[in-house]
């Protein structure tokens, strides 16, 4: 079966049990609480919530989604930014038996997947925000005849789903999981292994969402006005699967893209499946962020473009690709999904032009970093840290690429130099002030901590005052004073940023302590953490916490460095809040004695 003729098939068998066939909404959603379209269910949300009605009580789509999540996670045989998420939706009509039961028909009668196979999730239950076990779930399961020990029960980590923003609706949920023999298994094969092992084995095709309840952005719950479904199976991983092939990339939406990279590159995919599956992956996210309006730039989607783009051409160029070339991948794409998306012809020749600005503009900077690598590598053998470092501070020059030029000159680079230059910057990252910070040592580092910590403080008051919407697009400190850029679309009235500076200098009087941990990516999530993570330590994030009693008043990804206490910070002072693009609004800020004048 083609990539065609599945997603068709999908669409039909939900249109025979009367659902309405819904386009896909552009990966730019009007929805304010997150930058990009991630599941099917976000153009429904109004549906769900009762805040529209809805023309029509089931729809089916295959909706564009991009995920920055995983964007670390690409190059192995499954995981993508941009992919389509195939899905059935129920406004307060059927709920879990048929959501069940048609998946499950789907699945091996449609598509013939191996019954015994298949494994199924159930919502265990949470106590907490009272929640029950999902028995309800658990025993249509076995009543379909699945074995007692193809049902699993988990917690809210891989089986409470949503809100994607930071409210909206959301529910427990049962996925199905395949189970792709031991054999795929990167464990020992004895190994206690199941659905959400991330061995290799199992692989989850499809997340039914029970959608019942509404979660505030204090993470509590109420009941929505009627109980829906929302469901998402992975396109590309059921293509997988359909196609009997042991990754994605061998899919007939990836064997094109990856011949030219070959044909380009003059190079084997079988002997660099990383690089040329990245290349694969990003360019097509980038052919859909293009057509759906968004540019490379600085914030927001705009640099998940920019990022996605430059890693490419980073790639390209360990292959030894030497010009622009993205342009030629974009027709590949193009040609690929015209028929599912007719709008891509048409936006072709810009989808081009802006590759190949972009493209050109990062080689240029590859180019200037290639001739201080010379210089840093005539010296000897081992190429210290810190100069790698700092060709990839100052001119962008990616660190992979410093990696594989050295690996070819036969020299080495001093990675734990390396990784603790790196380290080092993610403290000060934020901070954007590092070359001041070590001139003038601990007194100034002091003053730089306390708008750090304001920083934070600001966030969450912001967050507070004008609603989740709002988010960090960028941040810098100089010393005492700090400027802080977040997604709002209109200028703070009066009142407004007096309610934020009276929050963050309440705060401040408080004394709050703050706590700084170091988890992974589900626990940080679990908390509530906000804002970017960039960097990890190998699978684990820090974050950092103004904790209230035992609750956070603030919880975001960053490296430090910061106060101990709010009341360090003596006093917080806005004294500019401006445009600083399309959507995005700028706070300037001043603390600690700056700020008492
Ligand atoms: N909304 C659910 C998901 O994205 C189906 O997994």
């Amino acid at each position: 079966m083609e990539s065609k003729d599945l997603r068709e098939s999908f669409i039909r068998f939900f249109e025979e049990r009367g659902h309405v066939r819904q386009p896909s909404s552009p990966l730019v959603s009007d929805d304010p609480t997150v930058l990009l379209t991630t599941a099917g269910m976000q153009q429904f949300i109004p549906y769900f919530t009762g805040d529209r009605d809805a023309p029509h009580k089931r729809y089916t789509s295959a909706q564009k989604c991009f995920r920055t999540v995983d964007v670390e996670e690409v190059g192995d045989t499954s995981h993508l930014t941009f992919f389509e998420m195939l899905g059935n939706f129920s406004i307060g009509d059927y709920f879990k038996a048929e959501a069940i039961k048609w998946a499950w028909e789907y699945l091996t009668n449609v598509l013939k997947l191996p019954a015994d196979k298949l494994w199924v999730t159930y919502f265990e239950g949470e106590p907490k925000r009272g929640v029950d076990p999902d028995k309800e779930a658990h025993d249509l399961w076995k009543s379909i005849g699945l074995p007692a020990d193809h049902i699993r029960g988990f917690g809210s980590d891989t089986n409470f789903w949503g809100p994607p923003g930071e409210s909206g609706p959301c529910g427990p949920s049962s996925e199905i999981h395949i189970d792709l023999g031991v054999e795929r298994s990167s464990k020992p094969h004895d190994h206690e292994c199941g659905p959400n092992c991330d061995c290799g084995r199992f692989l989850e095709l499809w997340n039914l969402v029970f959608m019942q309840y509404f979660c505030a952005e204090d993470g509590s719950l109420s009941a929505l006005p009627s109980k829906n479904i929302d469901t998402g199976a992975g396109f590309e991983r059921l293509l997988m699967v359909v196609q009997g092939k042991n990754t994605i990339f061998e899919t007939d939406l990836f064997v094109p893209i990856i011949k030219k990279v070959e044909q380009l590159s003059n190079k084997e995919y079988k002997e660099n499946e990383k690089s040329f599956r990245i290349i694969a992956d990003h360019v097509r996210g980038a052919v859909f962020l293009i057509a759906d309006g968004v540019r490379p730039g600085k914030s927001g989607r705009e640099y998940i473009l920019r990022r996605v783009i430059r890693r490419a051409v980073n790639y390209e160029h360990q292959l030894g690709i030497r010009t622009h070339r993205l342009e030629d991948l974009a027709e590949v794409v193009v040609n690929l999904y015209e028929s599912a998306y007719p709008e891509l012809r048409s936006q072709l020749g810009l989808i081009k032009d802006v590759l190949i600005d972009e493209e050109q503009r990062f080689r240029k900077t590859i180019e200037r970093g290639l001739k201080h690598f010379e210089n840093i590598s005539a010296g000897g053998d081992v190429i210290s840290g810190a100069d790698i470092f700092y060709i990839y501070e100052t001119f962008g020059f990616p660190i992979e690429l410093s990696r594989e030029i050295a690996r070819e000159k036969g020299t080495t680079i001093d990675e734990r130099g390396l990784e603790q230059a790196l380290k080092e910057h993610q403290e000060l990252s934020r901070v954007g002030a590092m070359e001041k910070f070590k001139r003038k040592g601990g007194g100034q580092g002091d003053e730089v901590k306390k708008a750090h910590t304001a920083t934070h403080l600001l966030h969450q008051a912001l967050r507070d005052v004008l609603g989740g919407h709002v988010t960090q697009a960028g941040s810098r400190l100089f010393d005492d004073e700090l400027s802080f850029d977040f997604t709002h679309p209109t200028k703070m009235t009066d009142e407004q940023k007096q309610k934020v500076e009276e929050i963050v200098n309440q705060k401040i009087k408080l004394d709050l302590p703050m706590l700084t941990e170091i988890v992974t990516p589900d626990e940080a999530k679990a908390k509530g953490a906000i804002g970017l993570f960039e960097k990890k330590y190998g699978d684990r994030v820090q974050i950092c916490s103004v904790m209230e009693g035992d609750q956070a008043y603030s919880r975001e990804f960053c490296g430090g460095p910061h106060v101990h206490n709010t009341a360090e910070i003596q006093q917080f002072k806005i004294i500019k809040e401006k445009s600083s693009s399309a959507g995005i609004r700028r706070i300037k800020a001043v603390v600690g004695r700056k700020a008492a004048q």
